[in-house]
């Protein structure tokens, strides 16, 4: 309990002590979503604490783990280059947080394809664009999302934390509403590069049409 208090008093100085503070709040067993995303929000980005994670790749937006956070959450770092985003997707019921550690990142927001129109346009919903710092919450009942690096000269990087973690989840077209599964893998873990595997290693929800 004074673990929890200290917690939730203070605000974390490095990336550490936000894992520190993560490891407490989802040591609980129902997940406080706004005592999560104030944590994070109070946790001032310092390229220090996480370039050791930030690898990019030329063609695709990378996903880098940094804590598994016994097993309740994956907190990792995503590399956007230049005009990079993912795929329209749900999250596979998990609660899914992003902070914005460097640049700016938008936030496309889309209802879920009724059943009964299968090959349908998905119209956008909403925008919400988000800086240094900022935090974005969303689970599968808010909806679908696409996220965004708009810049076409500066790169972004962000948080992100998905509680329980996932390797899969649905992936949308919008043009047609199709959707497919979509495993998601990690370009890094802690730093390392993860092995490729044979036959291409897919590490990001991309948009059909790239
Ligand atoms: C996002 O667009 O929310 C990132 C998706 C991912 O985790 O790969």
């Amino acid at each position: 309990m004074e673990g929890r208090q200290l917690t939730y008093n203070k605000s974390p100085q490095n990336i550490q002590e936000l894992i520190d503070s993560l490891h407490v709040l989802f040591s609980e067993e129902k997940v406080n979503i706004e005592e999560v995303q104030d944590v994070m929000e109070r946790y001032e980005s310092r390229e220090g604490d996480w370039e050791c994670f930030a690898h990019y790749d030329e063609y695709r937006y990378t996903r880098n783990l940094v804590d598994s956070g016994n097993g309740k959450f994956n907190l990792m770092v995503l590399c956007w280059g230049e005009s990079m985003g993912s795929s329209i997707h749900s999250h596979s019921d998990s609660h899914c947080f992003m902070k914005v550690l460097d640049g700016s990142l938008r936030e496309t927001l889309f209802n879920w394809p009724s059943p009964s129109e299968k090959r349908h346009e998905m119209p956008p919903r909403g925008v919400n664009d988000y800086t240094r710092n900022q935090v974005a919450y969303i689970n599968d009942s808010h909806g679908l999302h696409r996220v965004e690096n708009m810049s076409h000269t500066d790169t972004a990087c962000s948080l992100h934390l998905y509680s329980p973690p996932f390797d899969s989840c649905l992936s949308f077209d919008q043009r047609s509403g199709k959707q497919h599964e979509a495993k998601v893998t990690f370009w890094s873990k802690y730093g390392e590069r993860t092995p490729l595997t044979t036959g291409g290693c897919s590490t990001a929800m991309e948009p059909e049409d790239n």
